[in-house]
């Protein structure tokens, strides 16, 4: 039996007595306040073991991680097409970077980088009824919580700043990838983004990638090989140009954000999330990775 409590212990203790604990995004300017000394770990087993140190009860934004949801849900309404417009490889590039996307003739490498993000927007555009408020329903599903909601001051202040990601959604429109206007499908994409959940929200959210595709609540979200296909895209293209060094350090399929939340997972096993706003020279937050790398090296609970 693993002392879990004990564990997430130590690692909280040396996080916070951490000296370089990374940067806090500004390109988005609303984020740019947040405190670095924020940090919080948050731990559920699939036995249903539960732990949190720090700041796990805290919201914060967490931005690239809703890309996995986004996911989840456009693949639980088209299944397999969602292939048709978006592949499978890891990029090797920063997550906003563009040139393979022209490259590649608008099909962009994942549905992890913004423009492969900002495509499964554009089908959820579609296939939703109420985009917003369903996708923002269908997360509150997931964790049985209906205190999530979006900050419309973080995705307001990203649709001001947000010209790289203007970019990618023209370029995807020149290609003939969107199918619905650019400023619609942004508009869905910078509120997707914008939600504000604590480490404990996401480990929920998250439980049914851990669990064959079935939630908290044992309702199936997904089949067991779409979410095994998830959790590989996570695996090879969670951390863009830090994927391998995440699977190297770490060893676990997992998602980070701008807001400097990361969540991890090894199937039919545990989910863990946690919460740094500083972040490393490759958008990933830094006592993020430095905890999951001890949590796995003292758990032995790896993929690998
Ligand atoms: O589109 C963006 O730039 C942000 N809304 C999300 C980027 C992000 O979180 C990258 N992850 N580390």
């Amino acid at each position: 039996m693993q002392n879990y409590k004990a564990i997430l212990e130590e690692i909280y203790t040396d996080g916070i007595n951490a000296i370089d604990k990374g940067t806090v995004a500004s390109y988005i300017p609303e984020l740019a306040h947040i405190d670095k000394n924020n940090f919080g770990i948050h731990l559920k087993t699939i036995d249903g073991i539960e732990y949190g140190v720090g700041d796990f009860n805290t919201p914060f934004s967490i931005q690239s991680i809703s890309k996995v949801l986004a996911l989840s849900k456009a693949m639980a309404l088209i299944g397999e097409s969602v292939w048709e417009r978006v592949d499978v490889e890891p990029s090797g590039h920063p997550f906003n970077q563009l040139a393979l996307l022209e490259l590649e003739n608008g099909i962009p490498r994942n549905p992890l980088i913004n423009s492969g993000a900002i495509v499964i927007a554009d089908i959820l555009l579609t296939h939703l009824k109420n985009p917003k408020e369903d996708f923002l329903n269908y997360v509150r599903e997931l964790t049985g919580d209906t205190n999530i909601n979006y900050n419309l001051e973080v995705a307001q202040s990203e649709k001001n700043t947000g010209y790289k990601n203007f970019a990618a959604a023209n370029l995807l429109k020149s290609f003939k990838n969107l199918t619905n206007p650019v400023d619609a499908v942004l508009e869905f994409y910078f509120h997707q983004c914008s939600l504000e959940m604590t480490c404990a929200q996401v480990s929920n959210a998250f439980f049914f990638l851990a669990n064959k595709g079935y939630c908290l609540t044992n309702t199936a979200h997904l089949t067991k090989t779409q979410a095994k296909r998830i959790n590989a895209i996570m695996l090879t293209c969670g951390f863009y140009d830090e994927a391998g060094e995440f699977a190297f350090e770490v060893g676990l399929p997992g998602k980070s954000g701008v807001g400097g939340g990361i969540v991890a997972l090894l199937p039919d096993n545990y989910v863990i999330t946690t919460w740094s706003p500083g972040l490393n020279k490759k958008g990933n937050s830094k006592l993020g990775m430095l905890a999951l790398e001890q949590f796995t090296t003292k758990t032995k609970l790896s993929i690998f």
